[in-house]
């Protein structure tokens, strides 16, 4: 195989990166697709958190520093999707990346898809991850702050020539009022908006659960648009299960009654 790098990056931190990677890589093995995911967040790497506090030994900074070999540092999740994560020891915040586009390739032969959680902010860092990847994927919030970030690391992947395949509008409230638009995300960041992402209180409850959203609650508004992308990056169409809206207010009444 020779499975596709994509870069899950933002410049501003906080804004779903990471819940973003877990979830689009759970809606592509859903659909059949061998999937790695890779902590490149070496500074507050928390994507073995996401995966349910998952420790295995043998970290991104151990093959990066050539103490270990790339496959053994891959492990299966119960999802089924395969991971390296990073440790979190502080004197490995900055590891030595000239590795690191290696390490991605050797992740990409037995994957079709290499999902890479950047690291927050515009710095040199980020710049070498970004260039080890393929493809990039802009996470973002509809807020100025967050935008102009977003458009920062933007221009910064055009000048590199990097495929920019879009952004992603995470925690939406749908109020034209107080939060940009689509197409205000669009105007700033010069690239398509790939899928929009509601506020959803369960994405906060299945990072506690250390579960993914999308085995968490696959029927909630937001698990329902990642699936979308995750559709639309396999080039298939999403078609929503039936009677989704009406189970979920079902689900949420029952879970009102219940507290
Ligand atoms: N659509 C959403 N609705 C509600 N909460 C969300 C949503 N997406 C992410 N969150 C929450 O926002 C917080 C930050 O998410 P996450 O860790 O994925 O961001 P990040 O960009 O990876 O952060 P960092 O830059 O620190 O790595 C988490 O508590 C997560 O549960
Ligand atoms: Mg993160």
């Amino acid at each position: 195989m020779n499975g596709r790098v994509i870069g899950l990056i933002s410049g501003k931190g906080g804004v779903g990166k990471t819940s973003m990677c877990v979830n689009i890589g759970v809606g592509l093995k859903q659909l059949g697709k061998e999937v790695t995911l890779v902590d490149a967040d070496f500074s507050a790497s928390n994507l073995g958190v996401h995966l349910g506090r998952y420790d295995h030994p043998v970290k991104m900074q151990d093959v990066l520093h050539e103490e270990a070999e790339p496959s053994s540092a891959i492990f299966r999740h119960p999802t089924g999707l395969k991971a390296i994560t990073a440790s979190n020891e502080i004197h490995e915040v900055e590891p030595d990346l000239s590795l690191l586009r290696d390490v991605l390739e050797e992740a990409g032969k037995e994957s079709d898809y290499v999902l890479v959680d950047c690291p927050p902010g515009l710095n040199s860092t980020v710049e070498k991850v970004m260039e080890a990847c393929d493809e990039l994927i802009i996470v973002t919030m509809p807020t100025q702050t967050a935008g102009i970030n977003a458009a920062q690391i933007v221009e910064k992947a055009k000048q590199r020539h990097q495929a920019v395949l879009g952004t992603i509008v995470n925690k939406m409230d749908n109020n034209p009022e107080t939060e940009l638009v689509e197409r205000e995300v669009e105007m700033m960041t010069e690239s398509d908006v790939l899928a929009k992402v509601p506020y959803d209180q369960k994405m906060k409850e299945s990072l506690f659960h250390n579960t993914p959203l999308l085995v968490y609650d696959p029927i909630s508004e937001a698990a329902m648009e990642i699936r979308k992308l995750s559709h639309a990056l396999e080039g298939q169409q999403y078609t929503e299960p039936r009677f989704a809206a009406i189970k979920r207010k079902l689900i949420r009444l029952k879970e009102k009654i219940k507290r």
